[in-house]
């Protein structure tokens, strides 16, 4: 008889039944060679631990982690990759063959991949514009770093968060801007990321002026509810290249696929189809 070999892999947080996740990871497991399911599991604060050890116990390959638990998760780990430890959070958990658990961080990789395959001649030459402070606004910082780029300009409603991110990650090449300069430095980049929640439904839109901004430009925004939002809307009527929140989701779990299965997969049509269902 063969041996059916099924991972199991799960996304973690508290709440989740909005993740998209499953939807994504499903996917690949009925769409590749890989044999295996995904589920969504809440997990209280106060259980991480017990859960931990349960999903050792239970044979999980990996999981991903979400709000409110990427930075309480690292405690309960044997190790972590350079990256989580730089971005001081996990998104990621593989349980290796000997129980132990390594965290990761695919979130940076997620958006440079997906800006890379959107707008593949994105001017890497010039500074780029982060809007934002939080955890994602450090996984676009470290990924456009670890691209290279020549500088990158931070601005967020409460400076000294830009600051502290400068001061941890920066090696030099980070400038913190003032709030209400953000329109003109937008002028001055080849690259501007909205990582903060303005613009997603139910929230403010993000005000920013794209009228002095080079022809070049490319906007990219990580909300993905809605999927154009208005800085997207924006900068499509200037006729600037423009890049959405929701591919960023698809290749951060693409990268803990390969590290929990060291599978590639990739982004196609179906899935897309199948994001937008559930968007809808
Ligand atoms: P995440 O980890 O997903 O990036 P977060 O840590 O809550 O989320 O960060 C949210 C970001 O959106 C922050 O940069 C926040 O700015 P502050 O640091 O000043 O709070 C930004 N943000 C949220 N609401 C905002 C608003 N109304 N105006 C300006 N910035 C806002």
């Amino acid at each position: 008889m063969p041996v059916i070999d099924t991972k199991t892999s799960a996304v973690i947080g508290h709440p989740i039944s909005q993740s998209l996740s499953p939807v994504i990871h499903n996917h690949w497991f009925e769409n590749s060679d890989v044999d295996g399911f995904y589920c969504a599991i809440d997990v209280d604060p106060a259980d991480l631990g017990m859960f931990l050890e349960n999903a050792k116990q239970s044979g999980l390959k990996g999981f991903n982690v979400t709000i409110p638990h990427k930075t309480n998760i690292i405690p309960f780990l044997d190790r972590l990759a350079p990256i989580a430890r730089q971005m001081g959070a996990v998104n990621t958990v593989k349980i290796m063959e000997d129980g132990s658990t390594v965290g990761f961080n695919t979130d940076g990789i997620g958006l440079i991949t997906h800006l890379k395959k959107s707008v593949p001649d994105w001017p890497k030459d010039k500074p780029a514009l982060v809007i934002g402070a939080g955890g994602a606004a450090r996984a676009a910082v470290l990924g456009l770093l670890n691209e290279n780029i020549p500088m990158v300009m931070l601005t967020n409603r409460t400076r000294e968060k830009a600051e502290t991110i400068r001061d941890e990650l920066g090696r030099g090449r980070i400038t913190v801007v003032e709030w209400d300069d953000r329109s003109a430095a937008a002028s001055a980049a080849g690259l501007v990321v909205n990582t903060t929640s303005l613009g997603m439904i139910g929230q403010p839109t993000l005000d920013i002026s794209l009228e002095s901004a080079a022809s070049d430009t490319v906007v990219y925004d990580i909300v993905f509810k809605p999927l154009e939002t208005n800085l997207l809307k924006t900068a499509r009527e200037r006729r600037l290249r423009t890049v959405d929140g929701l591919g960023m989701l698809v290749y951060q779990a693409a990268a803990s696929f390969k590290i929990w299965f060291e599978k590639e997969v990739s982004y196609d049509d179906a899935l897309h189809s199948k994001l937008m269902e559930k968007l809808s």
